[in-house]
């Protein structure tokens, strides 16, 4: 299913002739922090696993249940019925199960990392799974590679709110995330305007400004600021400064947690778990800060934080998570692995992982959503 041509083909294929296909053991494993819409995605693998007449596990906490720190257990019709509307994953999840770093807790308290992944595919050998169908990230998309390339069967299904995976127009999680900001913007508009104040809003997106950009043109932001285009303090406030001349005493300023100063670097925040990437974030208190020496306007921030991961999945999230589980099944039934479906509109397709990681998503600055909101005159700082 290497194009569009192949994809619908194979589909086809499985949907006339369900018992010409061999008896199959999958497995199911979400990695990485959450996203609506990965209870979805494991409704739609199960269901379309079952369906095929094969059997179903789940490898709970990432890869944590292949490694004898968790469960494996088996998925049923049951096990899915009613969840595609939860945030969340039945599976549970962790951002500390990488089984080539996997941490260990040492006698004097400190950890190392150690290789683990022998064992991984050793334990999966023993339960008799063929293959594994796992739900991430870039982090988990990197992790499947290096145990493809040892020999284990896997494809992969793009999930980050921050929709900063390649090779695929989107990621299911974002559209919820943009609308669960998006409402937060509506919300701000209100106190912002009612007491004349500049309102500071930090969305996620580390290394990706998509949430930001795209909840802030939608909810007629003032300034977006994002990690793409380096900001210059004086910029904002000039903006901020032009709206009060103009009668506009509030402005709304949305901005991603990796953004940064021209000059400058991404705000961290104290310490990450061992085994953990570092933890970014907290800029918008320094920005309103600013704004506020600098301008002399009431000024407020706030961090939205990890109410953009939870939540019901729009229908849009769950639809796209629906059709990458099914997806990522007919792949499997096609004899692909070390592979990622991907959204191509209108077609669901499959890529090398290593083409999804060859180059990471970003906003591009010449991006005709950029170009609108300019256009429409939103600032980015620059
Ligand atoms: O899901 C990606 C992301 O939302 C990033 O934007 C953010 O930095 C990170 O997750 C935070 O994750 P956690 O708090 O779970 O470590």
């Amino acid at each position: 299913m290497h194009d569009r041509e192949k994809s619908s083909s194979s589909s086809r294929q499985v949907d006339q002739d369900p018992e010409q296909e061999t008896l199959m053991r999958i497995a199911i494993s979400t990695g990485g922090g959450d996203a609506p819409g990965l209870n979805a995605v494991i409704r739609a693998a199960v269901l379309s696993a079952i369906n095929r007449g094969w059997e179903v596990l789940g490898i709970k906490r990432g890869y944590a249940g292949l490694m004898g720190d968790d469960e494996v257990v088996r998925l049923t019709k049951d096990s899915v019925r009613g969840i595609a509307h939860l945030g969340g994953t039945i599976l549970r999840t962790t951002n500390r199960g990488n089984p080539f770093h996997y941490p260990r807790k040492l006698d004097d308290g400190s950890y190392e990392e150690v290789d683990r992944s022998d064992e991984l595919i050793e334990n999966a050998r023993q339960l008799g799974i063929d293959a594994i169908v796992t739900i991430g990230g870039d982090g988990s998309l990197s992790i499947a590679k290096r145990l493809c390339d040892k020999g284990m069967k896997i494809v992969c299904v793009p999930k980050t709110i921050d929709n900063d995976v390649s090779g695929t127009i989107t990621t299911f999680g974002f559209d919820t995330a943009v609308n669960t900001a998006l409402e937060a913007i509506d919300k701000l508009h209100t106190t912002a305007e009612s007491h004349d104040r500049v309102m500071v809003m930090e969305v996620m997106g580390r290394d990706a400004g998509f949430i930001a950009l795209h909840s802030g043109l939608a909810g007629s932001a003032d300034v977006i600021l994002i990690p793409e285009i380096p900001y210059d303090i004086a910029r904002v406030c000039e903006k901020i400064q032009a709206r009060d001349r103009a009668g506009r005493h509030f402005s709304i300023v949305v901005v991603a947690e990796g953004a940064y100063p021209q000059g400058g670097a991404t705000h961290t925040m104290g310490e990450s778990m061992p085994g953990q990437a570092r933890r970014i974030g907290g800029i918008a208190e320094n920005i309103a800060r600013e704004i506020m020496v600098q301008t002399g306007k009431e000024t407020r921030s706030l961090v939205l934080g990890h109410l953009q991961r939870g939540g019901m999945p729009t229908g849009y999230d769950r639809l796209l998570a629906t059709r990458f589980g099914a997806a990522a099944v007919r792949a499997i039934a096609a004899g692909e692995s070390g592979r990622m479906v991907a959204l191509q509109s209108p077609h669901i397709v499959t890529i090398p992982i290593e083409q999804a990681l060859a180059e990471p998503k970003r906003v591009d600055p010449s991006h005709d959503l950029v170009q609108t909101a300019r256009e429409t005159g939103i600032s980015f700082g620059d």
